[in-house]
């Protein structure tokens, strides 16, 4: 087992008054070489399960539950730990790619960074790895695209240099949270495509967060819908979308568009 999330609670001290629990016992297990889908609406609390995995919650968070990653709780390690987690065993891509992105700072550079400071590789070689990363996230004409900065390039290429470099330390787990939210459809389908296509090349695991059913039913081989900081059901995602059991997963099939659910082969539930 990759990830196996036990009774995991999240609330959040506040200066005046009781601190707010806003993840309310969620559990969850993740197989290596799997997909898991996120699915809720705003404010769910689909980032702090995320954030909480990567250790990324601020202070005024507390934390309870077992995150076990391969069967070692990570919950109660000290930063230090963590750190060394993040990046090397489970990686990161998120919504907005620009902002994960130096903007000063040439792309095949960003990605060589990580593999100089963790890997120990020399520039010539960091540069080679880097190169061939931009080539497996399917970067066009990538031997002249390394040398862009993040402002020459489409959001959609962003996107795919974010994947690059959480890619690069070769983690088993990569978390992707609304990874294609802020692209357009066609651009959402390819990137989605390309997440697919290295579960299963390299074997790792996926976290895809998303409030979109249809991002979900894409490529997700297991699903968790959660409402307000609870889990509202799971379990693989055909029979999710086909038999769903509660009413606030029927909403979210019927809020995808006709042409989405035909294409997933979903009936109008
Ligand atoms: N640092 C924080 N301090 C206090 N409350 C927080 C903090 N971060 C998140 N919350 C609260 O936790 C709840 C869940 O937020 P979260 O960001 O996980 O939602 P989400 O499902 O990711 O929503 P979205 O789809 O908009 O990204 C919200 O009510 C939010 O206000
Ligand atoms: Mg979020």
């Amino acid at each position: 087992m990759m990830l196996s999330v036990q009774d995991l609670r999240v609330s959040f001290a506040r200066a005046h008054g009781p601190a707010v629990e806003v993840v309310h016992g969620i559990s969850f297990d993740l197989e290596k070489g799997e997909t898991l889908g996120i699915v809720g609406e705003s404010g769910s609390g689909k980032s702090v399960l995320s954030l909480a995995t990567m250790g990324l919650l601020p202070r005024t968070a507390k934390v309870s539950g077992k995150i076990l990653l391969d069967g070692q709780d990570i919950l109660p390690l000290p930063e230090r730990d963590m750190c060394a987690l993040r990046g090397r065993k489970i990686g990161m891509i998120f919504q907005e790619p620009m902002t994960a992105l130096n903007p000063a700072m040439r792309v095949g550079a960003q990605i060589a960074e990580g593999l100089i400071l963790n890997k120990g590789l020399s520039k010539s070689a960091a540069r080679a790895e880097s190169l061939r990363l931009l080539e497996m996230v399917k970067i066009p004409r990538a031997p002249e695209r390394i040398d862009s900065f993040p402002h020459e390039m489409s959001g959609g290429q962003r996107q795919r240099v974010g994947i690059a470099i959480a890619l690069a330390l070769q983690p088993e787990l990569l978390i992707a949270d609304e990874p294609t939210t802020a692209l357009d459809v066609t651009v959402q389908a390819e990137i989605l495509d390309i997440l697919d296509d290295l579960v299963t090349d390299l074997g790792i695991s996926l976290i895809l967060i998303s409030h979109d059913l249809g991002v979900i039913g894409r490529i997700a081989d297991r699903t968790l819908v959660m409402y307000r900081g609870d889990p509202v059901e799971q379990g693989e995602t055909e029979q999710i979308l086909r038999r769903p059991t509660q009413d606030y997963t029927r909403k979210l099939i019927s809020a995808m568009p006709r042409r989405v659910r035909n294409s997933l082969g979903v009936q109008h539930a």
